[in-house]
Formats: C-alpha cells, structure tokens, sequence
C-alpha cells in the first residue's frame, strides 16, 4: 500500500455501533474502515475467556488471520475488546461485559451498585491491527463513574449509565456520538493507531 492511497481496514466485529465509530474516528486519517465481511471469508471467531483484555484481542485477531486466505494477506485487518470495569464491583464486568450486559442489562448493574460507595469506573478499548505485515496491538481507557439511573438513547451497550469524566457531566447515551467519539476508549485507541501507523489526511 502507498502511503497517498487510503487504507482499506477490514474491522472485523458482530457489532455495527463499533463498526460505525471506527468509521468516524477514523475519517480525517488516510483509512477507510470496512466491515470484515466484505472480504467474504468463513471465519469463526471462538472469545477465549481471559482476563486480559490484550490477550484475547490477539487471540481473536490470529484466528481470524489463520482462517482467511493467503491472497488477501496485504489488506489490513482490525479486531477489537472493550468493556466497562466497575471499581465497587472489582473490575466486574471486565471482559464479560458483553455477557453481563445480555444477560442483566445496565439495570442489572445500577442495582448491583447500591449503596456504592465509590461510583468510578472506565471503559477499555484493545485493538490487535494487521497492517498486511504484522500485528500492532493499542488499549486505550476512557475514566468516568456508573449514573445513578439509564439517562439518553444514543449510542450502545452500557452507554445510558456511563458518564465521562471529561464530557459535560451527561452519560454517552446522552451525547451526539460524534462528542462521544470526540473522548470514547475506542476512538483513543483508533487515534494511537492512526498516529503509528496511518498519516493524517490534513
Ligand atoms: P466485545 O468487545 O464485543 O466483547 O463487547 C464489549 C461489550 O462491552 C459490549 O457489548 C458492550 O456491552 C460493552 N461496551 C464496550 N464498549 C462500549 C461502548 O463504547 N459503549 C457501551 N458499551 C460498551
């Protein structure tokens, strides 16, 4: 690839919201962010359960590059982990954060949080990029605290009960996605990507 072309990045996630945050993050870097699928390889990606949030992105990251046909080895592929870790909960839900939130919601979580006497927490984001020559790994953490109650309808996840510590004092649910992509985990760790490994396009 030359640096003047725009990179295609195949993001490989079930998860569209993901997919279009990458795209914003990413827009103002020579990259286009494209779902993985448009490669049309059969892939199965089995979550191995770990504690580390790098180590499982590698995991899912090198099974996805064992399971896609050598020809295509020169395009870069991106996978993802992110979760939320709660400090009153022990760093729970962590990388069951998918599981905890189908299974008991972000209701489940503001009664699991009462009488907290700390509300803190963080999202984590952990990327493993394949730039047609070798693997990059980047985590990035974005602080903030658990709302007492769900507040807005944007965004994903657990988004209504988490409020960054440097947004405006509303949950990410609250803001238009681009404020919250102005500070998100995810979009840090995309922006440390780019920096590394893309030239800006302004
Ligand atoms: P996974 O990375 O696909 O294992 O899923 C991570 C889970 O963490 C998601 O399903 C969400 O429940 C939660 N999560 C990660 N990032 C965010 C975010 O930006 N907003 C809301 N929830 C998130």
């Amino acid at each position: 690839m030359h640096n003047e072309d725009h990179a295609s990045i195949f993001f490989h996630s079930g998860n569209k919201n993901k997919i279009s945050e990458a795209s914003q993050a990413l827009n103002r870097f020579h990259a286009k962010v494209r779902p993985f699928d448009e490669l049309q390889q059969d892939v199965v990606v089995i979550e191995p359960q770990m504690d580390e949030f790098e180590a499982i992105v590698k995991s899912k990251l090198n099974q996805v590059l064992s399971q896609t046909n050598p020809d295509l080895k020169d395009n870069w592929v991106m996978v993802e982990d992110s979760g939320l870790v709660i400090d009153e909960l022990g760093g729970f839900p962590g990388p069951y954060s998918s599981y905890v939130y189908a299974s008991i919601g972000v209701e489940g979580i503001i009664r699991l949080m009462t009488g907290a006497s700390t509300r803190s927490a963080r999202y984590i984001s952990s990327l493993a990029v394949w730039n047609g020559n070798e693997v990059h790994q980047f985590t990035e953490t974005c602080e903030g605290k658990i709302s007492l109650e769900p507040a807005g309808e944007n965004g994903f996840g657990y988004d209504p009960i988490f409020i960054p510590r440097d947004g405006d004092g509303q949950t990410f649910s609250q803001m238009k996605s681009n404020q919250k992509n102005e500070i998100s985990h995810r979009s840090k760790a995309l922006y440390s990507m780019a920096n590394t490994l893309l030239l800006p396009s302004i």
